[in-house]
């Protein structure tokens, strides 16, 4: 290891430490059809104002909360330099040390409801009408802390996190997702990565829903990205248990920079069984989104370069400011009882450990599929990029105090508990709903992939691949549709590695270490443990899992939903960007 790739261990340690293991010895050009509910241009300036009017600051709109407060006392500077894997070091303009701002000085904000405007026909049911959504992509400004200069963002409706969709299983709808951002981006693009190369328009958007079960059509394919000026309308079928999903970017080769931009969003569904257990529900129903960026002393986004400005690209992004909803070190004011927080890890690279102060009983009720079968008693949380936690919190014990929301790497938010007792409805029920476990006779395939790191020298990464193949090779995962697969990941880095599957869920089967060296230098693997099963808050339904360094781990997947061609990919967008993503297809049987 060189001085300073072992330096860029050290660095990343700090943030997210990994388990690391000494080693033993030493698509497809596709085009589609235009469909007649897209392409539909939309008036870009005119309708701006009026459709980013939607969000402005949520939380100024919910509480005149007025300070002014000069930024030059509370900005130090930080200086941070980025290691890149690439082997060069780049100092990053001085940022903002978060430790310079006065904490829980701001309420946390919540994410504002969309309303629907209207409804269409169904496609393929003329009869049956859904709601209509209209939601612009639009550039704002907002205060991420009381004593920072507003930030320029990307938004969803005019907020960050966009506006939130509160919807019913069973009942679909449309969204049309208005590019009204402006022409230029204000992040750095890296034209060398696939789908991004110099002639692409730099502005480029498609939205996906993350954990939909969605027709290809409206799932956002990263190549169906459309430019500024132009919308598509999506239809959501919404044919799926209650969950709490979340929409974000996936336009090719910058999907990791709109995302850092700001776009992204929550879609809560709900459903009657859910709705029958009396969960804490209403105001005591809170989402918090973490994420974490890099800010300049004057408030604005820095995304972190390589110091090649050919090849600006950087392995991983590890904010220094932590943010919930938007917010940095915000506080809430709880009441002494439970309350439900359903909490969506929304960072391009940060993996959590989040926890709370000793004492609080936490339970974790769901993942990101919905409901575990049953409450599991958590003390610490891993949360990996995009992963969801559903938690049952009950500050009935803890009248007039203030309890800290807290990662390893740093204090995320506060909660003030109210002293005056209260009455609490809600229940934590014993059992949730059940969640059967998939045999593994059930699957009528098993398909191995490796998670490689490729490499420029002897310690640069250049990126990372999915079975060494890059996006842009013929599909090879071809299910068929109401099949069950195993997809076993054999992840030959160091890294943990995020795998999302578009359009299904999936039950983690086990992980096991193995010896990574050998299988690279012989292509044997040698397990080096026995199978280990998930942990026990890992037993409901994922869309997303981690796969640790030098680990097997296997998930089984029933292929049920729609034909057609999806994406599945690694989570950490800086990997996904770079090639760590494949297509895939689901075919008919019979076909
Ligand atoms: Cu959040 Cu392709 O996914
Ligand atoms: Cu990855």
């Amino acid at each position: 290891m060189t001085e300073v790739s072992r330096r860029a261990r050290r660095f990343r340690d700090i943030f997210t430490p990994l388990p690391v293991k000494p080693i033993g010895d030493p698509a497809l050009a596709h085009k589609k059809a235009p469909d007649s509910l897209n392409n539909h241009k939309y008036p870009a300036i005119i309708r701006r104002k009026k459709l980013c009017m939607l969000g402005i600051d949520s939380l100024n709109t919910r509480r005149a909360f007025i300070h002014q407060s000069s930024i030059a006392a509370a900005a130090i500077a930080s200086r941070v330099f980025f290691h890149t894997m690439r082997g060069e070091a780049t100092p990053l303009a001085p940022t903002l040390d978060p430790n310079s701002l006065a904490r829980f000085v701001d309420p946390l904000p919540l994410p504002m409801v969309a309303q629907p405007q209207g409804n269409r026909a169904v496609p393929g049911k003329p009869a049956e009408r859904a709601p209509f959504y209209r939601v612009p992509m639009c550039s704002i400004t907002t205060k991420l802390h009381r004593d920072l200069p507003p930030t320029n963002l990307w938004s969803y409706g005019g907020s960050v996190p966009g506006v939130m969709f509160d919807t019913r299983s069973e009942q679909g709808l449309f969204v049309e997702w208005v590019n009204q951002l402006p022409a230029k981006h204000f992040l750095p693009i890296d034209y060398s990565l696939h789908g991004a190369e110099r002639g692409t328009p730099e502005v480029r958007s498609v939205v996906h829903l993350h954990g939909g079960k969605t027709p290809p059509e409206s799932d956002g394919y990263p190549e169906d990205w459309y430019v500024p000026g132009q919308s598509r309308t999506y239809y959501y079928p919404n044919q799926q248990d209650a969950a709490q999903l979340w929409y974000h970017d996936h336009a090719m080769g910058i999907n990791r920079l709109n995302i850092y931009g700001g776009l992204f969003g929550l879609h809560v569904i709900r459903d009657k069984a859910e709705q029958q257990l009396q969960l804490p529900e209403g105001k005591y129903e809170v989402p918090l989104v973490l994420f974490d960026r890099h800010l300049g002393l004057d408030g604005q986004l820095r995304y972190p370069v390589s110091a090649d400005p050919a090849h600006p690209w950087i392995p991983e992004v590890l904010g220094e400011v932590p943010l919930v909803n938007g917010k940095i070190f915000p506080y809430l004011e709880v009441e002494p009882r439970k309350y439900r927080f359903r909490v969506l890890n929304a960072s391009n690279g940060r993996m959590y450990r989040l926890s709370f102060p000793e004492g609080v009983e936490v339970h974790q009720i769901g993942t990101d599929q919905g409901l575990l079968p049953a409450p599991v008693q958590v003390s610490r949380i891993l949360l990996a990029p995009a992963e969801r936690v559903d938690l049952v919190i009950d500050f009935g014990p803890h009248p007039g105090t203030e309890v800290l929301f807290s990662d390893e790497a740093f204090t995320l938010m506060q909660f003030r508990v109210s002293a005056p007792p209260v009455s609490d409805p809600s229940v934590l029920p014993a059992t949730l709903r059940p969640v059967p476990r998939i045999a593994e006779s059930a699957a009528v395939k098993t398909r191995f992939f490796t998670l490689d790191e490729l490499k420029k020298g002897m310690s640069a990464s250049n990126g990372m691949l999915l079975n060494k193949t890059r996006w842009h090779m013929p599909i090879t995962e071809r299910p068929v549709l109401d099949t069950t697969e195993i997809w076993e990941f054999a992840n030959l880095t160091d890294d943990v590695h995020p795998i999302h599957l578009h359009m299904v869920r999936f039950q983690i089967l086990d992980r096991r270490q193995f010896d990574a060296f050998q299988y690279m230098s012989t292509g044997k693997l040698r397990y080096r443990d026995s199978p280990t099963p998930p942990d026990p808050n890992e037993m409901g339904w994922k869309d997303t899992v981690r796969v640790n360094g030098q680990t097997v781990t296997r998930i089984i997947v029933p292929f049920g939903g729609y034909p057609g061609r999806y994406v599945w990919h690694c989570h950490n967008l800086e990997h996904e960007d770079n090639e760590m993503m494949r297509p895939y297809e689901v075919v008919a049987s019979g076909s």
